[in-house]
């Protein structure tokens, strides 16, 4: 291993994730362990310097005191913790700050004096050992890699493929809800660019085929990831000798269902689902990093810009902005509407400011006139917000003439509809998507 590492002990702190960013931010590799992990445990990981105890209010559970185990602070590695905590370490601190920028500041010198950290992490040394990694696990066994095209399951096929190459078979389902040219750039990227190993299946007939007059969103929800389990299962079953699964999850999966239960992630909850009998041992190379880092990893990788940073994109794709049940034409609406809002997004520096924007086209429509003639054509409508989590998202003020340049051209050239909308609406009382 290349990198030196401050391992973070949680007594049960939610600030855990900001203390872990903050070393990062100092340029030292950071990871979170649960408050019980053995000094044997500790020191069988790779380049320790330095240990952060974490607790707060919190480590009091029940009445009891919980603690680390005592040989912890017999090991020789420095222990940095809030006073409170009444560890008996090389450096104390009253209370942990909240923001990142001030822990970072708490911590630098605990890192780099007491520990003498080197500032190593950062991304060509985190690829270079994930690869060393990902080749003493799987040796020359076959690797399954579900390939969305999403940031996370690219930039795990794309490291995968430096590690071992045609070992990696990706599977990618087009379920005919992507976006305009989606597909296409997964198969053009890695199949053409990167030579990687890649099952294209269309299933775009079989999808809509099982949507077909299904009305209900929930239904849609579940109707779309069960027919994708099972396409990916029927793949999966064609190809001889595969041992492992590959997943792009990611830190924040982690550590939000709490680093105790790290462990009991399971391959089929994470695929939504798959047969006990296909039983894969899991490679997750991306575990370790947060959502910037996973696309800063796909910078270093090399993957296209757009690819790494694009905006976050439902599971069930267009089927749910196809509002009601999904007909062809409408489907075919929200396809090229959403092309020309991201194209004039683009083009006007907003795709880097917006945090997601989409069109929607719904299951009505309304009276208008073209060419002289009465039309009875769909609506589309706009949508752009900004949110940091998704719990709650406030509207996009787009100037008026970015406006009137997509409404203009959806008028024109997007086939079925006469009206354009803009929602205004924030979360809450709207959700982002409409379904
Ligand atoms: P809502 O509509 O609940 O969306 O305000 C919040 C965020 O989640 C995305 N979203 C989904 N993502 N599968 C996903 O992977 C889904 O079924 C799904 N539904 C909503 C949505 O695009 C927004 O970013």
């Amino acid at each position: 291993m290349k990198q030196d590492m401050i391992v973070i002990l949680d007594l049960g702190s939610t600030e855990n994730t900001v203390l872990a960013r903050a070393i990062r931010a100092l340029g030292v590799y950071s990871e979170i362990y649960p408050h019980d992990i053995t000094a044997k445990e500790l020191a069988a990981l790779p380049n320790v310097k330095g240990i952060v105890i974490n607790g707060g209010p919190n480590h009091i559970v029940d009445g009891v005191r919980i603690d680390v185990w005592p040989e912890i602070y017999e090991m020789g590695i420095p222990v940095m913790a809030a006073a409170h905590e009444l560890a008996k370490c090389e450096r104390q601190i009253a209370a942990w700050p909240e923001s990142e920028e001030a822990c970072k500041e708490a911590l630098r010198p605990f890192v780099f004096d007491v520990c003498k950290a080197e500032a190593n992490w950062n991304m060509k040394n985190f690829v270079a050992d994930q690869v060393e990694l990902v080749r003493q696990q799987v040796g020359d066994k076959k690797v399954l890699l579900a390939l969305s095209g999403g940031v996370d399951s690219s930039v795990v096929a794309a490291l995968l493929v430096k590690a071992i190459g045609k070992q990696l078979t990706c599977v990618h389902v087009n379920h005919g809800l992507m976006r305009k040219g989606e597909s296409e750039s997964v198969v053009n990227v890695f199949r053409n660019q990167l030579d990687a190993n890649l099952v294209y299946v269309d299933a775009v007939e079989r999808f809509l085929g099982k949507l077909e007059g299904v009305a209900d969103p929930e239904q849609k929800r579940k109707i779309i990831g069960a027919e994708f389990i099972r396409v990916f299962e029927e793949e999966a079953r064609k190809l001889d000798g595969i041992d492992f699964l590959a997943q792009g999850t990611i830190y924040p999966d982690i550590v939000e269902s709490g680093t105790k239960t790290a462990k009991t992630v399971k391959s089929h909850h994470n695929v939504g689902g798959l047969p006990e009998d296909l039983d894969f041992q899991l490679v997750e190379p991306l575990r370790q990093l947060f959502k910037d880092e996973v696309r800063a990893c796909g910078v270093e990788l090399g993957l296209p810009y757009e690819m790494v940073y694009r905006q976050p994109f439902p599971g069930p794709g267009l089927g749910v902005r196809c509002l009601g049940a999904i007909t062809r034409e409408r489907l075919e609406a929200v396809r090229e509407s959403d092309a020309i809002l991201r194209e004039e997004f683009a083009k006007a520096g907003l795709d880097k400011k917006v945090w997601q924007y989409f069109t929607i086209v719904p299951d009505f429509k309304s009276v208008g006139v073209k060419d002289n003639a009465r039309s009875f054509e769909y609506p589309v409508i706009l949508r752009a917000v900004n949110t940091i989590d998704a719990m709650t998202a406030s509207i996009e003020e787009v100037p008026w003439p970015i406006l009137q340049t997509i409404t203009k051209r959806i008028l024109s050239e997007v086939k079925n509809v006469n009206r354009v909308c803009y929602d205004l609406s924030p979360k809450p009382c709207a959700t982002i998507e409409w379904e």
